[in-house]
């Protein structure tokens, strides 16, 4: 099945098309967000998500927001960016690319200071563009970097979903499978559940399913065993935001099975784009972990699983210390044993 996870629709005042992640695997819906409101849901409910992919929602979302102030003399339309950028990002604290696209679509209103408003938002359409263009691009080249890391026969294990479904391309973790693959290499791919929104089972499961590649879901709290009987060699996952130190925050869950890797001797690697750094934050400790709804642990299943009453405590991402990943795989290459110093290095070099 042929899939985009978004695409825009029409000329600069048309729509951002997505596939509502929230009903996978048993329904595959794509809807339309018309309005601000709306692409601010579809970020904040997970109809879209994954770093990546939030990011290049972000920058469409900017677009949506302004299409009807293309008439507006260029001061409101400078004024109403503002408002529509802080909007669009209080949906979510943690991924930093949503932040990064949201600057490059601040920055082309700054460098275009004598064009019209609706010359403006021709503009922010087409960084909107270049942005999810990009993207594609940055998955296909940390496929081609990081598949070399992967022998035939290797068991990997990922955590959460860092495929097509989180970026506009074809992902980031899943993209070093996907390459590993195409470049005739055979593995079986164990996906972590991922509680308490099930991204692992719904959809890495289910877009490894859609290619033909061997995968096994387990629950997480598995993994050690699983490690343990010698069916992983290898574990692969996205980020959300890594710090200058290499400390990488993922989902809920990262740390802990990167810490069981560390443990049973296997390396654990990190597949972001340049995008996922935030080199403003010294170390991984600054990052912002975003709490999410009792309920999502409570009534998780559609069915109450927690007495009444009880506390919950629900964070949606974990840090990774730099110490414990054996290499990030960026679309420039891969940060072996990362450090301040080697990122900078690379990223200084791109
Ligand atoms: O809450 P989510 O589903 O947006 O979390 C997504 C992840 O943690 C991914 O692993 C990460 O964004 C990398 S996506 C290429």
């Amino acid at each position: 099945m042929n899939y985009q996870t978004l695409q825009w629709t029409g000329d600069a005042c048309g729509s951002l098309r997505m596939i509502d992640q929230t009903l996978l695997p048993t329904e595959f819906k794509e809807i339309d967000c018309w309005t601000l409101e709306g692409v601010w849901e579809a970020i904040k409910v997970l109809r879209v998500r994954g770093a990546p992919a939030i990011g290049v929602a972000a920058a469409y979302g900017v677009v949506v927001g302004l299409k009807d102030h293309r008439d507006d003399d260029r001061s409101d339309f400078n004024t109403k960016l503002a408002e529509v950028a802080a909007y669009l990002a209080s949906s979510r604290p943690t991924a930093v690319n949503l932040f990064w696209a949201l600057d490059r679509m601040s920055s082309v209103a700054l460098e275009h200071r004598s064009l019209s408003s609706a010359e403006v938002h021709d503009s922010l359409f087409a960084e909107a563009k270049k942005i999810e263009a990009e993207d594609r691009a940055m998955c296909a080249a940390i496929g081609q970097h990081g598949h070399v890391l992967l022998e035939s026969g290797t068991g990997v294990l990922t955590h959460c979903n860092a495929g097509a479904l989180a970026t506009a391309g074809s992902g980031t973790a899943l993209s070093v499978i996907f390459a590993a693959v195409a470049a005739g290499k055979s593995l079986r791919v164990y996906a972590d559940e991922t509680r308490p929104l099930l991204q692992g089972a719904r959809l890495t499961a289910w877009e490894l399913q859609q290619r033909d590649i061997p995968v096994t879901v387990i629950c997480d709290n598995m993994a050690a065993q699983v490690m343990k009987e010698g069916h992983i060699q290898a574990v692969v996952t996205g980020a959300d935001r890594i710090a200058a130190n290499g400390d990488a925050a993922n989902k809920i869950g990262t740390y802990g099975v990167a810490l069981l890797a560390k443990a049973h001797n296997i390396p654990f690697y990190v597949a972001a784009p340049s995008s996922t750094f935030d080199l403003s934050l010294a170390h991984g400790d600054h990052i912002p972990i975003e709490q999410r709804a009792r309920e999502e642990i409570s009534n998780g299943f559609d069915r109450r699983t927690v007495p009444d009453g009880v506390d919950v405590y629900n964070p949606a991402f974990d840090v990774t210390p730099a110490a414990l990943i054996s290499a990030i795989i960026t679309e420039h290459g891969l940060i072996s044993k990362p450090t301040s110093e080697k990122v900078r290095e690379q990223l200084k070099a791109s």
